[in-house]
């Protein structure tokens, strides 16, 4: 087959941690013979630098006649400080979300042989802890509308959602649940907001057309305590676009690092696939950012994107063979053991 992607790195730790995960993707190309075939765009702060917008066209256009994007982050601690900054490098991210209309964005969470002991929670909580996170990715307070009034003394972000957008999202989760272990968790606060209650309204509307799939509807502050309190409760979770940023990051802990957590966003045209960590600035040019959350989003590309489930299976063993033998980097190593990202990068390929 012939692979074309998309390569974005964009900022702070990106550009090292894509470099192992295409280290990985051709390590399989070659394994499998696929070509593979990738054209480079910028986005987030380095294109804010070029070319004033961090998502210019030509990224765009680069998006569009790939078959898959493999992202890196965005962010650059310079905007991080500045309310009045004219453009922000996570701008980037989210016009490319919305530009692409990936409305979904995956997050898997899984647990690791022998890093169970790197997880804060106890052990027997999180061992065998296997679960999917879907938020939705183009709607709610990012991209309602928001503003400043009263001579910029109010300010507001407005979370906005249409049956049609709660509808899709929401019928990708009933078919994950149906092909994983049944089991769906609707995470809103209908107790609060409208939105989610029009959330509910529609998941329970749906219900009907997948009998066999077991639906709770829980609370997201109830959900936040229940992660860390029993995270083996969840096959697949659903919900917004605020909750699920809050709550993935939360959930990432439970694997012992959210140098671990990959995630693939789909939709209307070309899927992407990024790390979740974002660009750790503090780490940036230092090869000690744990690349693993990268390859592995790798992996979900071979198998989203390309259909190509052996290729994934690969890269997903080379990677645990990686955490077995201990060729990891500082955020999970013991003291003085610790391999820098392109060790582990090349660790992977080679086991590949
Ligand atoms: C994420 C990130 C982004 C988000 C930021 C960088 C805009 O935190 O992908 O989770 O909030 O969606
Ligand atoms: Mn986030």
């Amino acid at each position: 087959m012939k692979l074309r992607i998309a390569k974005l790195p964009g900022d702070g730790i990106g550009p090292e941690v894509v470099e192992q995960a295409v280290k990985a993707v051709d390590a399989v190309c070659r394994k499998f013979g696929h070509e593979v075939e990738y054209t480079f765009g910028y986005v987030g702060a380095c294109a804010i630098d070029r070319f004033g917008n961090a998502y210019p066209e030509e990224t765009h256009n680069i998006c569009m006649n790939s078959d898959a994007v493999l992202f890196g982050a965005v962010g650059d601690p310079k905007y991080d400080n500045n309310p009045t900054a004219p453009v922000r490098p996570e701008q980037g991210l989210l016009a490319i979300r919305k530009q692409l209309g990936l409305y979904a964005n995956l997050r898997p969470v899984e647990t690791f042989k022998g890093l169970v002991e790197k997880s804060p929670l106890k052990k027997e909580l999180v061992d065998g802890a296997d679960f999917l996170c879907i938020r939705e990715l183009t709607g709610g307070m990012y991209f309602g509308e928001k503003g400043r009034k009263d001579n910029g003394d109010t300010a507001y972000d407005t979370c906005i959602y249409s049956r049609n957008e709660v509808e899709r999202i929401l019928k990708l989760a009933f078919e994950y649940a149906m092909r994983r272990r049944k089991h769906l968790t609707v995470v809103d606060k209908a107790n609060v907001l409208e939105s989610s209650r029009l959330w509910r309204q529609v998941a329970k509307e749906m219900e009907p057309q997948y009998p066999e799939v077991q639906v709770d509807y829980m609370f997201v502050d109830n959900a936040a305590m229940q992660l860390i309190r029993c995270p083996k409760f969840f096959d697949v979770m659903v919900t917004e676009n605020t909750f699920g940023d809050i709550l993935t990051d939360e959930a990432s802990c439970i694997s012992g690092s959210m140098g671990l957590l990959a995630s693939a966003s789909v939709g209307a045209h070309t899927s992407l696939f990024e790390p979740i960590h974002g660009s750790y600035p503090q780490a940036a040019g230092k090869n000690i950012a744990n690349p693993v959350a990268a390859i592995l989003s790798a992996a979900m590309m071979f198998e989203y994107a390309f259909g190509l489930m052996e290729e994934g299976k690969a890269i997903r063993e080379a990677v645990a063979a990686s955490i077995e033998a201990g060729a990891v980097t500082e955020d999970l190593a013991g003291d003085g053991k610790a391999l820098s990202t392109s060790a582990v990068g090349d660790w992977i390929a080679s086991r590949i």
